[in-house]
């Protein structure tokens, strides 16, 4: 969602905001925008649209000793011009870029109403720098309005502040959005995550909740709303670098991590199993022993690989809930005496997640974090994390890390029931992964068959019912065509109806215990006209199977399984000419509820 970046005194201050916009795209946006403040003049340029778009209304050369940047996701108001950031206060004292939710603006609008302010755009935004100025024009710093301010909103936020009169330094504020702070030789950045700043800072700071303050090239001043918690900070380096996130000759970044994928599955095998031992912490492994319950929480492609996780668990004796995060926040229902919270995310940012953990908290049962995202806001809160280790994933429809989640899981439980010869197991999974992108053609030809479909199904039993879900999610995320996934059982009590003469059906079958069942299913839809492909594997193949995965154990099954399934979506969207890594409407980490 809304990227921020922000930076002093450099001298390429134009490329690095738009650059660094650029490397934010992947967030999701739809307006973009910067301010320029040179000697005590603020210029503003925003504008719905593309960072193209915005490079076009920026002159080449800018004259300035800081700016700030933004790319804007709609939450209050139309992607328009007035709505895009940076938002100026009425007497044109601050400009800020927000990203987040304040809850309460429709109070504090009216407060300031009431005090003569006025507003322009539809934005919560806008009552941020408003307040500010209400605060600073009463007398105080602004560092101390800022202050005042943030006191007073509730929701979320990352802010980056100009003040008029302080042309060499950059405000900051910070609740459940992220936000880095970047040192480099000369100067330091501020931005929404490491990307924009890899080719300028060495090292970085995270900020943290409740954290505001200002950066100057040579300083950096950390404040913290509840001063008890005030401490030194400390800069660390990141493992990124500028080669970890450049295309390396593929057309588009979701291509390229999805053949990452069986270096992912090493890598999981190299971080966590060594020397025929698991390297999981033994507290975390005797909690997850010990707890009565195990309760996933997750959205999105996390959720489907939680809910493989979910059946992984239940396999070894444990019982387990999968909960969508975002209903689990309104209706946290738990329950054992002895839960223990396993929080799935890729980014480690999701606003959901973050309501849940703010809950898990309260209740004071463990929390165990599985993230791609060290150092992130759910990394922090929780009391074990298990890192992904997938890489940066950039691409907005999660692949590689769907394969870490899923094989992490696989991991742990091995470790739970001491089963060291999983990494056999993996072994035959990255040979056929590497198996299934060598034959990627073949999947290119179904994804052409199928992308003039208004609708796709797809159909699965246990596992593949949950490989079926992740599936039809990435088909209509980037090809905008309308599917669904069913249990093969389920048909016949409803959604058979939607059955018609050449419907594409996809059906996932790497179980024998359900195998027959399913064809018998996809004889009945096959009977309605449906164009079925069934993706079987080596050892329950029949002759007109449209595609065969090689064997892996069944419980692996989702790691091949899915790689087709990313494909089928990608070759569609390609051939649909679709924005394929920025799908419409998306954001790569949802930082709003
Ligand atoms: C996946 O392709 C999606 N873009 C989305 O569903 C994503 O998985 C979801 O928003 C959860 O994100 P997280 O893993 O970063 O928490």
């Amino acid at each position: 969602m809304c990227g921020i970046v922000g930076t002093i005194g450099e001298k390429a201050l134009r490329t690095y905001l738009i650059e660094g916009l650029r490397s934010l795209e992947y967030r999701g946006y739809d307006s973009a925008g910067t301010s320029f403040i040179d000697q005590g003049k603020v210029t503003t340029y925003r504008l719905p649209g593309r960072i193209a778009d915005l490079e076009g209304l920026v002159p080449k050369e800018v004259t300035a000793s800081a700016g700030i940047g933004h790319t804007r996701w709609a939450t209050h108001g139309e992607p328009n011009f007035t709505n895009a950031h940076p938002h100026t206060s009425n007497r044109g004292l601050f400009t800020l870029v927000h990203n987040g939710v304040i809850d309460n603006f429709r109070i504090l609008k009216r407060k300031l109403e009431t005090q003569g302010f006025t507003f322009a755009s539809d934005t919560d935004t806008e009552v941020i720098v408003n307040l500010i100025e209400f605060h600073y024009l009463k007398g105080l710093t602004p560092l101390k309005a800022i202050q005042k301010t943030i006191e007073e909103l509730d929701g979320s936020y990352a802010l980056a502040i100009l003040f008029k009169e302080e042309n060499e330094r950059i405000y900051f504020a910070k609740l459940h959005s992220p936000l880095v702070i970047g040192k480099g030789e000369t100067t330091h950045y501020l931005a929404s995550d490491y990307l924009p700043m890899l080719a300028y800072a060495k090292t970085f700071y995270i900020v943290t909740d409740y954290q505001y303050g200002y950066i100057e090239q040579q300083d950096v001043v950390v404040k913290h709303l509840d001063p008890q918690e005030e401490k030194p900070i400390t800069f660390h380096e990141t493992e990124l670098t500028v080669d970890d996130i450049g295309l390396n000759g593929y057309p588009h970044y979701m291509l390229k991590e999805i053949e990452e994928s069986p270096e992912v599955v090493k890598r999981i095998a190299d971080n966590y199993f060594d020397d025929n031992h698991f390297l999981f912490d033994d507290v975390l492994l005797q909690k997850m022993k010990e707890a009565d319950q195990l309760i996933f929480l997750a959205c999105g492609t996390s959720y489907h690989a939680a809910m493989v996780g979910r059946r992984y668990f239940e396999e070894i004796g444990k019982t387990c809930r999968v909960y969508i995060a975002s209903e689990f926040a309104y209706y946290p229902e738990v329950k054992g005496e002895n839960p223990l919270f396993i929080v799935i995310s890729q980014s480690g940012e999701t606003a959901d997640l973050i309501r849940c953990v703010q809950l898990i908290k309260q209740r004071g049962n463990p929390l165990l974090t599985i993230t791609n995202t060290k150092g992130s806001s759910l990394d922090r809160a929780s009391d074990f994390t298990l890192l992904l280790y997938a890489g940066m994933e950039i691409a907005v429809a999660s692949t590689k890390a769907y394969i870490a989640q899923v094989g992490l899981l696989a991991l742990l439980r091995a470790a739970l029931m001491g089963n060291n010869d999983i990494l056999t197991d993996f072994i035959q999974v990255i040979a056929g992964m590497k198996n299934i992108i060598d034959s990627r053609d073949d999947i290119e030809t179904i994804a052409q068959q199928i992308m003039s479909a208004p609708s796709a199904f797809f159909l699965g039993r246990g596992l593949d019912y949950d490989v079926a879900v992740e599936a039809s999610l990435k088909l209509k995320e980037i090809t905008y065509i309308h599917s669904e996934a069913f249990p093969g059982g389920e048909l016949k009590h409803g959604p058979i109806a939607l059955i018609s003469k050449n419907v594409p059906v996809i059906a996932f079958i790497s179980d024998p215990i359900t195998a027959a069942a399913l064809r018998s299913n996809l004889e009945e839809v096959k009977a309605r006209g449906a164009l079925v492909y069934t993706i079987s594997n080596l050892a329950l193949a029949k002759e007109d199977d449209a595609f065969i995965t090689p064997n892996v154990k069944v419980y692996l099954s989702p790691l091949l399984k899915v790689i087709v399934a990313q494909y089928i979506s990608y070759f569609a969207a390609l051939h649909l000419n679709r924005d394929i890594d920025k799908p419409r409407n998306l954001a790569k980490s949802v930082t709003v509820e």
